[in-house]
């Protein structure tokens, strides 16, 4: 048989059940799941078709049903019937994607914090990688594996993790995730009970990420100085989530002795500090401070993402845990999606091991360094604002003066001149008027020749706004 679907290449489900009228014949039900299928674009241009006799045996309806309907659609101008060539479709203007329809398009100057210079992917060399990896992979590495993900990827991030970030880390003990959102949804699911402390202000998004897995949030003081452990002494707290290197979205880094006082916290109330090291890679002014991790790694879940070094898109993360939380961290990474996708672990692997992740980062630290130079020079010459927070990380924290315009006003001004950034507005737990305002300013999203523009017009903006 070689006219069937499989033959030709396509793959196309036709449910001539689905929305069929009572009083609607198979033809016209045919006619119309077709039609459906060109608009939409499931049944491509220059698609061949079938045979009738392939159709009508696979649908259990008669032949002669089938050639009238392709008859139907190529008068109508959807299909295109050639002798000897068989039934194509015919290249006619789609129906708008479901899935690109009302997706907004990027703002001109686009300053939103939490995204890389997607434009720099180190596209070439992950290829070379992923190459080399999946050509030298087992076939079992194809197949289902540890839930705590690949052996190359663990082995690799454990020597990475120890070597760059002080980390005591074993293959062990880590845990391949889904992006940091992964991570912290089975820490939430899977730590003693007890409530999940999480910096104010801090990313509103992991809120809602520890809050859907079950956990009441409480606000962790954020000051001047970092995350401040003292309202957890004699509270019901399970988990201190922090961002040690570089405060999101302050900036600062967590100091020696507010580091050794979460560590005391977590060993007197067996709780858990949770560290989330999202760019910790990126510090501009000096080595980058060493991972909480490495000095209590009893008390410590480290997490690092590929989401700032990378991309988010690869949505690839590790925990490194406690020998106490494999276990149940591996079953409710079973439990969740049985393990994390492979392809992309072997290839990160081999990234890892030839240096190429080193390279990428070392390449990329500097490319933000000038960003954020930029930034800062132009911020300096903004009336009354503060530009807060150590040379790291993808973004900085413009503190606004005291009578300066409310932050959703400024946004809404800055969207009319298609910029874009954040408030800190939403960063706090609760809402208060005694709030501080600022805005958060991302360096990585933009071109690298669109950043001195998108600069331009954050300092126009701002000056017209904040007066002389
Ligand atoms: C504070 C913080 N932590 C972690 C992440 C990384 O998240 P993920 O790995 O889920 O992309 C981000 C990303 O923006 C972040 O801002």
């Amino acid at each position: 048989m070689d006219n069937d679907w499989s033959t030709f290449g396509v793959d196309l489900h036709l449910d001539l059940a689905a929305g069929r009228d009572p009083g609607e014949g198979v033809r016209t039900a045919l006619e119309r799941s077709l039609r459906e299928a060109v608009r939409a674009g499931r049944l491509a241009a220059g698609t061949r078709l079938p045979a009738t006799r392939a159709l009508a045996a696979e649908l259990g309806i008669a032949r002669g049903t089938v050639s009238a309907a392709y008859d139907q659609l190529a008068a109508e101008g959807y299909l295109i019937a050639r002798h000897g060539s068989g039934t194509r479709v015919a290249d006619v203007a789609r129906a708008e994607r479901p899935a690109t329809r009302g997706t907004p398009a990027p703002p001109r100057h686009d300053l939103r914090p939490g995204r890389p210079d997607m434009g720099s992917f180190p596209v070439a060399e992950w290829l070379r990688a992923s190459r080399r990896a999946l050509g030298e992979a087992p076939p079992a590495a194809f197949g289902y594996g540890d839930p705590r993900g690949r052996p190359e990827l663990r082995a690799a991030l454990a020597d990475y993790l120890g070597r760059a970030r002080g980390v005591d880390a074993a293959p062990g003990r880590i845990v391949i995730t889904s992006g940091y959102v992964q991570a912290l949804g089975l820490l939430a699911r899977v730590l003693p009970p007890g409530a999940f402390a999480m910096e104010d202000p801090g990313l509103p998004f992991h809120r809602e990420v520890a809050r859907f897995a079950g956990r009441e949030v409480v606000p962790l003081p954020v000051d001047r100085l970092g995350a401040d452990p003292s309202s957890l002494a004699g509270s019901d707290v399970a988990a201190a989530v922090v961002t040690p290197a570089h405060q999101y979205p302050t900036g600062v880094t967590l100091p020696p002795e507010r580091r050794r006082a979460l560590i005391a916290w977590a060993r007197d109330a067996s709780g858990v500090v949770v560290e989330d090291d999202y760019d910790g890679e990126f510090r501009y002014d000096r080595q980058p401070v060493g991972a909480v991790q490495g000095t209590a790694p009893d008390s410590v879940v480290y997490v690092g993402t590929a989401a700032k070094t990378l991309a988010p898109g690869v949505r690839l993360a590790w925990l490194v845990l406690p020998a106490r939380l494999v276990e149940p961290v591996m079953r409710a990474k079973r439990l969740t999606d049985y393990q994390t996708e492979s392809l992309g672990q072997l290839t990160l692997a081999e990234f890892l091991t030839s240096h190429a992740y080193d390279r990428h980062v070392r390449a990329s630290r500097g490319r933000y360094r000038r960003r954020r130079d930029l930034l800062l020079a132009a911020g300096a010459e903004l009336p009354g604002c503060s530009l807060e927070g150590v040379a790291a990380g993808q973004h900085v924290l413009l503190g606004l003066p005291a009578g300066a315009p409310p932050e959703q006003l400024l946004l809404r001004r800055a969207s009319a001149h298609g910029l874009s950034f954040d408030t800190l507005a939403d960063h706090w737990h609760a809402p208060s008027a005694a709030h501080r305002q600022g805005l958060i300013l991302g360096y990585g999203t933009p071109r690298e020749a669109a950043f001195p523009l998108a600069v331009t017009a954050l300092t126009r903006l701002l000056q017209v706004e904040l007066g002389p």
